[in-house]
């Protein structure tokens, strides 16, 4: 299904940088790909087909991992070490499950089709979802950490490029997700700064920080995709996508080094424990 003849050449690549954290002024026409220059998509129905195609999967794939992770909080959710720590986990599941909503009101658009991926989203357990790191359990406070630190990081990438893509329904959703992840990503960061430096005190020590650290960094590289992919060079020409999934991957690595340096832990080598490459 994948194997097009022709090598796919990305059209009228994207100029210009996202501003980080994702403050950037609506725009109306599409800012590169193959339709470049022209209005947005406003309706499912003027869509291309393939690019229709495209947009459903990339729902699922979001929806799916909101609705997971809500999963992978739910045992700290009235176990976490602090009565802030508690707040603000418990904050972080309202977001996801408002992110999980929004990107199905974007499926709803899509008519029958749309709403059977909805009603299949709803019946996923912990362990039937799509992406690895979805599917692995916080087995202690310091999963917590690493995985709002590394994981939601990604999905933040994600959300930069789709906040100006070429489908105004998406693009307009994405400030409000994107100012929520900035929490989750701070929370990550600070719970792993607090177990370095103040240990069992808080909770954890060093030792169980730079574990996290170990167990979330690969998948989280994972999570970015095949080096190589098709879809992707296909989801940049249709302004869906704004970096490759290798570009996005240097971009993430060249962020979160100095940050893990700075609270006194280290990053494994990109290739370690990788599944996807
Ligand atoms: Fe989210
Ligand atoms: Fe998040």
């Amino acid at each position: 299904m994948e194997s097009p003849k022709e090598p796919i050449v990305v059209s009228n690549p994207p100029t210009g940088v996202l501003a980080e954290g994702g403050r950037v002024e609506p725009v109306r026409e599409i800012l590169w790909g193959d339709f470049a220059g022209s209005r947005k998509f406003e309706t499912s129905e003027e869509l291309p087909a393939e690019m229709r195609k495209l947009i459903i999967r990339l729902m699922v794939v979001q929806a799916d991992t909101e609705f997971a992770s809500i999963q992978q909080h739910r045992p700290w959710l009235d176990s976490s070490p602090t009565l802030e720590d508690r707040w603000v986990q418990a904050r972080i599941v309202a977001d996801e499950a408002r992110h999980g909503l929004q990107a199905c009101r974007i499926l709803r658009d899509f008519g029958e089709e749309g709403q059977k991926y909805i009603d299949e989203l709803l019946t996923k357990k912990e362990g039937e979802h799509k992406l690895d790191a979805f599917n692995m359990k916080f087995e202690r406070w310091g999963d917590v950490g690493g995985f709002t630190c590394f994981v939601d990081r990604v999905g933040v990438y994600q959300l930069r490029a789709f906040q100006e893509c070429s489908y105004g329904p998406l693009a307009r959703a994405m400030p409000l997700m994107l100012s929520e992840e900035q929490l989750h990503l701070n929370f990550g960061l600070n719970v792993l700064r607090r177990m370095v430096k103040d240990g069992a005190r808080y909770a954890g020590s060093k030792e169980e920080a730079q574990e996290a650290v170990n167990k979330w960094y690969p998948r989280a590289l994972d999570m970015f995709g095949h080096s190589h992919s098709d879809t992707s060079l296909r989801a940049i020409n249709f302004g869906l996508k704004r970096w490759t999934n290798e570009e996005a991957r240097a971009r993430y690595i060249q962020e979160i080094t100095p940050l893990v340096h700075s609270i006194g832990l280290e990053l494994p080598s990109p290739d370690f424990d990788r599944h996807i490459l």
